[in-house]
């Protein structure tokens, strides 16, 4: 699974995005250390603060059916290039090593890629 192909299905993954309220629709694809793709789209809601990332979505689905080990991510809007918002880096710090890998670019564009340990530098993480 090159980079590119990840960012593929990410912006594939577009047009199933609950986005009524900002319009925004952002698809994400999350690789694990073994190879499999869990996809994620944002789901907005009435309550705004309810809303969930779409990168969140594919953690929550990917953890729940039992993953634990991941490779990289790649996000995208039906607009080109995001960027994890703030949540979402602590929410993936947890689950990921220093060297996770982070992509996101227009689709015919370079790609834009940057490290767990980049795009969040002295995040928490709670160990016991
Ligand atoms: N959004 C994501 O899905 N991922 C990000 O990393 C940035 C923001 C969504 C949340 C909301 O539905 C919309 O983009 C506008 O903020």
């Amino acid at each position: 699974m090159t980079d590119r192909e990840l960012l593929k299905i990410a912006l594939s993954m577009t047009e199933r995005a609950y986005a009524p309220f900002s319009g925004f629709c952002v698809g994400a694809a999350l690789l694990t250390k073994d190879g499999r793709v869990f996809t994620g789209v944002n789901i907005e809601n009435s309550s705004l603060g309810a809303t969930i990332c779409a990168e969140r979505t594919a953690f929550v689905k990917a953890i729940s059916e039992g993953a634990r080990e991941f490779e990289a991510v790649a996000v995208v809007s039906g607009e080109g290039a995001v960027w994890p918002c703030g949540i979402c880096r602590q929410f993936m710090k947890e689950f990921c090593d220093d060297d996770f890998r982070i992509i996101t670019g227009d689709e015919d564009g370079p790609l834009q890629v940057m490290t767990m340990a980049e795009i969040l530098p002295g995040g928490f993480r709670l160990e016991r």
